[in-house]
């Protein structure tokens, strides 16, 4: 537990202050009649960070998170927030020191936006006039222009609108602690794509304790300082994103983080299924032919055959401009005779010679010595691409920038 926590400082955490726990679970089980929801959870939530809960439907998530703000209580062990136990405080008056955020919105709707957001402040004894500047600013600080929207009701609003607002609400009486219960689970891709960007952009100003549920991995590397993967009730692994995906403690956690989604796309195959069309060009030819070609072709370097096609070596289109000027001078003087890789080979031993290769490309070259294509890092690139959109429907863009770190990362990996 404490380990979990010293690992994640200096991580996205960046705290002068030593972490501190701010929620502890000590030793909690819940039960549901006769139907055993939580078996003894024992664990330490950090100050100022954001913790994701994630877990299968139904493994407990949303039950642990209402047992801090108490809409539930433990049939057994305690449940600690801010240096007190839960259990001595009155459930409505810590209901107020704590924000709620639910994916159902929850937004009263005969209430204006305003309303909503100034509520607690208000029941808190905040005078209108502070209450209603303070809703002002968090609908600003949410990305909600307050002369726009403080005066319209909830179903004037968009969902990724109105779950700004529960934001706002949340944060409106600067509570410690903010519980979120899958808030963007019901948004399109796109709104909580941007919701997740602003909840750490506003994260940076605020620091507040967040106890975030999701069941999106996604969401929880995304977001949070430290993960716990719950599964039946209990905590498989407590870990920051970047420990839980380097090192998953179970099958169950591999499953989970998508290992097997990624490894799908990470190229574990041959280099015949990644390899792109060869732009050769015999060695008995003179540059003038060599630019044409390459300028023709949209490349900036050539395979060199003999005249039967098998493979002598790689000319770049640096050299050839160099050396124009001498009209004697054939391919064969200025070609390379860079070492083939063969269809067969496994692209992932190959990326690191192919992130060296100074020519950007390495040729292809079958059993016979005929050249059969060129391996290059862009195809390398949009081999995965098109393997990793089949497979899991990922969006390019990020995909494309998965595919350039995996070859970056092969340099210096597997040989
Ligand atoms: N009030 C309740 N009475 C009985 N069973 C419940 C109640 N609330 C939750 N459960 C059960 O407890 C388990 C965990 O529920 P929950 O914490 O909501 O899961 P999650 O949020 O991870 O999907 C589920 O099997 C659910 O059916
Ligand atoms: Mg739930």
């Amino acid at each position: 537990m404490d380990a979990a926590l010293r690992r994640i400082e200096g991580g996205a955490h960046r705290s002068a202050q030593p972490l501190e726990a701010f929620v502890e679970f000590r030793h909690v089980s819940k039960r549901f009649g006769e139907h055993a929801v939580l078996q003894d959870l024992h664990i330490a939530l950090p100050r100022g960070c954001i913790t994701a809960l994630i877990g299968p439907s139904g493994c407990g998530k949303t039950t642990t998170l209402k047992l801090i703000n108490r809409l539930i209580d433990p049939t057994s062990g305690e449940v600690w927030v801010g240096g007190e136990n839960v259990a001595q405080v009155d459930p409505v008056q810590l209901r107020r020191r704590i924000g709620y955020v639910i994916q159902q919105i929850g937004l009263f709707p005969h209430m204006t936006v305003e309303e909503n957001v100034m509520l607690v402040p208000r029941l808190n004894g905040v005078p209108k006039p502070v209450a209603r500047r303070r809703a002002e600013e968090l609908l600003a600080l949410v990305g909600l222009d307050p002369a726009l929207y403080r005066h319209r009701y909830p179903r004037e609003l968009s969902g990724g609108q109105q779950q700004r607002v529960g934001v706002a609400r949340a944060l409106a009486a600067d509570p410690e602690l903010i519980l979120m219960d899958e808030p963007f689970s019901a948004l399109d891709p796109i709104s909580r794509e941007q919701l997740q960007d602003e909840l750490v952009r506003l994260q940076q100003s605020v620091r507040k304790t967040i106890v975030f549920v999701t069941h999106d991995m996604d969401e929880a590397l995304k977001i949070a300082d430290l993960i716990v993967l719950m599964r039946q009730g209990e905590v498989v692994q407590m870990d920051a994103p970047e420990d839980l995906l380097r090192h998953p403690k179970d099958d169950f956690v591999r499953e989970f983080i998508g290992e097997k989604r990624m490894r799908q796309w990470l190229p574990g195959e041959t280099v015949g299924e990644v390899m792109v069309r060869a732009v050769t060009l015999r060695a008995d030819l003179g540059l003038a032919q060599a630019i044409r070609h390459m300028q023709r072709q949209r490349v900036n370097g050539l395979v060199v055959t003999d005249a039967g096609g098998e493979y002598l070596g790689v000319v770049g289109a640096t050299e050839v401009v160099q050396h124009f000027g001498e009209s004697s001078l054939r391919l064969r003087d200025l070609m390379t005779p860079v070492d083939p890789v063969t269809p067969d080979d496994d692209v992932l031993r190959i990326l690191p010679r192919l992130q060296r290769e100074g020519f950007g490309f390495l040729p292809v070259v079958a059993a016979d010595g005929r050249v059969v294509g060129v391996l290059t890092r862009g195809g390398v690139i949009d081999a995965m691409l098109r393997r990793r959109n089949a497979v899991a429907g990922g969006s390019p863009a990020a995909a494309r920038a998965e595919g350039a770190a995996a070859i970056a990362a092969g340099e210096g990996g597997a040989r």
